[in-house]
Order: C-alpha cells, then structure tokens, then sequence
C-alpha cells in the first residue's frame, strides 16, 4: 500500500472555529478514499488545503513523498493534483470540446494561444475528444456548453480534469443537484475512473459513497474520528452516532 498523499498534523483555524483539528490521513495509490461527516466538519476545507486555495497553519502534505502544504495551487495541478472545476469555470458559449481542449493546451502549457481556436489543433482535439469519451459525452463535442445539463456539465468538469492530467482527483460532492439517472451516470464513471486514478471523494449521497469508497473516513468538527472500509464505518457506533444516525 502506496502512499499518494500523506497528510501530518493538519489544522487550520478560522477565527473561533478550528476548520482542521490536527488531521492525519493516506490516501493509498489506486483507492478512493471518501470523506463523509456534516456540514460544517471541515471536509472543503480540506480539500481546499489539498488543492491549494487555503494555507494550513499547521502541519505538512505530501504527495509522493514531496512536501507540497506551501506549494501554489498551479503547481500542485502540474503535479496531478486537481480539484473538480466549479461548473462556473467552465465557458458557456464555447463548445464542450473547446472547453476540454483548454485543458489539453493548459496542460501543454501554452494557453496564451488562445487566438488560435483550440480544435484547429488537431492532435488537441482528437485528445479532447478522447476525455470526453472517457465520460460518456462524445456526440456532444460540438454542442454549446451551454445547452448541456447540469449532469453533463459536472461529467464536463470530470472531462477537464482528466485533460489537465489528474492521477489524484479531488472532488467535492460530485452528485449535488443530481437527479437519480444523473447520480447513477456519475457513480460508474468514477467506478471506472478509479482503476486508473486516485479519487478523494466528499460526497453527502451515502449510496454513492458506499458504492464507490474503498475506504472512507469520518469528519466531525475538524476531526477525523474514525477511517476505514465500507463495512468497518457502517459497523462503528462513535460514527453512527456522531453521523450516519442523522441520515
Ligand atoms: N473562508 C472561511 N472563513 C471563515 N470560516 C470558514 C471559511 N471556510 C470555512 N469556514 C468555517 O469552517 C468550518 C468548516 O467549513 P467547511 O470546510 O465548508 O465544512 P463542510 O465542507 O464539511 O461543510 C465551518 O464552521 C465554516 O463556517
Ligand atoms: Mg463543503
């Protein structure tokens, strides 16, 4: 068992509320690894603290063995690690392929070309397309962004993070605001995903996260209270208490 990610004494502190309480945690190469605990418990936080965007003020992240708590959000990208897009990144009038190859070219590092319509690019395209298979949305490669559903536009989000090269995916709740066809759609994608990828997955929807978590662990007020499989969390009585009772 590989560690991807190693997270030592993690905390941060908004004012009164300790977001992060001294948290520890491997991510294994090849698992998804949910976080599950109620609102309030610190779960974007942390994701927040993984991808970049907030600064920790305790504490050290590993990926591979190489500390990165300090390292820019854009670096961490360049290093695998990507957060799922908010649906408001991406660019409605453009069309779905457009949108993915800006993720290619990103990658590539060259995204001041954007004067060149991105699909001009041949081998861009046919890679943009590629990821777009990848989540079941190739015949609406040319269709306006805009027109999509909001499932497609979060399978959209799924697309453009594998196009910036994702092997660690951070995803924060992938399944809001879907309906039971569109969370079925998106539970075996990241099924399939997660044989190639490392999923770290915040998730409300239980069935979801049962369904695809190889190891989950509890957060409440900042703390992790408990890790472990499927079983071992739906067995626990602090967590049924403290989480899973609520439901
Ligand atoms: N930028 C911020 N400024 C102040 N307080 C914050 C900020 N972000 C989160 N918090 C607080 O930190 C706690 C954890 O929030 P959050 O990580 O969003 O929880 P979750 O995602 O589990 O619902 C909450 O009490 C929230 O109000
Ligand atoms: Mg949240």
């Amino acid at each position: 068992m590989t560690a991807i990610l190693t997270i030592s004494g993690l905390e941060k502190r908004f004012g009164g509320v300790l977001a992060t309480d001294h948290v520890d945690l491997d991510v294994v190469k090849g698992e998804c690894h949910a976080i599950i605990g109620p609102n309030g418990a610190g779960k974007s936080t942390l994701i927040a603290q993984l991808s970049g965007t907030v600064v920790p003020d305790r504490g050290s992240i590993r990926l591979n063995g190489r500390d990165i708590t300090r390292e820019a959000a854009y670096k961490r990208a360049r290093l695998g690690v990507t957060r799922s897009f908010q649906i408001t990144s991406l660019v409605m009038p453009m069309s779905v392929i457009d949108n993915v190859a800006l993720a290619v070219q990103a990658r590539e590092g060259h995204s001041f070309k954007l004067v060149r319509p991105a699909r001009s690019i041949s081998r861009i395209r046919q890679e943009a397309l590629a990821r777009l298979a990848e989540v079941g949305l190739a015949e609406r490669a040319d269709a306006p962004t805009v027109i999509l559903s909001h499932g497609e536009h979060r399978l959209m989000e799924i697309a453009i993070a594998l196009a910036s090269g994702a092997e660690l995916m951070l995803l924060d709740e992938p399944m809001a605001g879907l309906g039971p066809t569109e969370s079925a759609r998106m539970v075996e994608l990241l099924s399939r995903l997660k044989s190639t990828r490392t999923i770290l997955l915040v998730e409300h929807d239980m069935d979801a996260v049962f369904a695809l978590a190889d190891r989950i662990s509890v957060l409440v007020y900042g703390r992790i209270i408990a890790t472990g499989t499927p079983d071992e969390i739906r067995g626990n009585a602090e967590v049924r208490h403290a989480y899973l009772g609520e439901e």
